[in-house]
């Protein structure tokens, strides 16, 4: 089961098992939600590394990021100067889909990570990335988390199957099945490609918060296919190598649609 967003990565590299943030925790008590979140007391260096991770992206998005990526960031209003405040951003989702923002220490146990998207509530890193770290991060960070994954869940359809994803992963008991989840998980949440009018565009954080797969992904390297929940459920994934193969959904009516039937058939929905 993917237990978090995916860290930014760079082509080849292994996991540091030695990094705390790589370890997973398992909640003992309940994260704070929305106006629980404290606002850290964020040195000027971090707030830096939030500023260049902000322009650096924002010269890959246009032209590749989805239409409704772009408008779910917009709609957020990010702060590009510094760190945005959780609570802040927890109160822009709540308004558009009911989803808000839980403040997690690192990386969630899966079990504990899914009950929250379960509920529409998006756990979320408050730490940022060392300046040393712009290209890579072994785990995920506040940039990841925010700039990456919360724009898609302003989109309503992606935030119901956002939601349902979490649902299902927890009525999973099949170990074959929840495989299939976890690979539709990762060819979705993180490396999806949806058709828009302009042409074909990056859904996926995996692919936007790595620059090295943003350049990538539309190219004729990658090859596409469109998404049907057998066939991605049926297909590995390496973590730590560009995808050789991605999936591409004609909506967000259609992954939430095409999701839900495969659930349904697994009595998981
Ligand atoms: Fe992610």
């Amino acid at each position: 089961m993917p237990s978090t967003p995916t860290p930014a990565r760079p082509e080849t590299s292994a996991p540091d098992g030695n990094d705390p943030r790589c370890i997973p925790h398992k909640l003992t008590g309940s994260l704070p939600v929305g106006e629980e979140c404290i606002y850290p007391d964020y040195s000027a260096t971090e707030h830096e590394v939030w500023r260049s991770l902000c322009a650096r992206m924002e010269q890959l998005l246009p032209g590749r990021a989805a239409d409704e990526f772009l408008t779910g960031l917009a709609a957020l209003g990010l702060d590009r100067e510094k760190v945005p405040a959780l609570r802040d951003v927890s109160r822009q989702l709540q308004r558009s889909t009911g989803w808000q923002i839980a403040r997690t220490p690192g990386l969630l146990d899966a079990h504990d990570f899914f009950s929250h998207l379960a509920r529409r509530i998006f756990p979320c890193t408050d730490y940022i990335r060392g300046e040393h770290e712009l290209d890579y991060t072994p785990a995920p960070d506040c940039f990841h988390d925010i700039f990456g994954h919360t724009p898609m869940i302003m989109h309503p359809r992606f935030a119901d199957f956002y939601q349902k994803i979490g649902q299902a992963a927890l009525a999973c008991k099949d170990p074959a099945v929840e495989e299939g989840l976890t690979r539709i998980y990762w060819f979705t949440v993180e490396f999806g490609l949806v058709k828009n009018p302009g042409g074909l565009r990056i859904y996926g954080n995996g692919i936007i918060s790595s620059s090295g797969e943003t350049l990538n992904s539309l190219t004729d390297k990658v090859e596409k296919r469109p998404f049907v929940a057998e066939k991605t459920a049926a297909q590995p994934y390496d973590i730590w190598h560009f995808q050789e193969v991605l999936w591409i959904v004609d909506s967000f009516d259609h992954l939430e649609t095409e999701f839900v039937r495969w659930a349904r058939e697994h009595r998981l929905l």
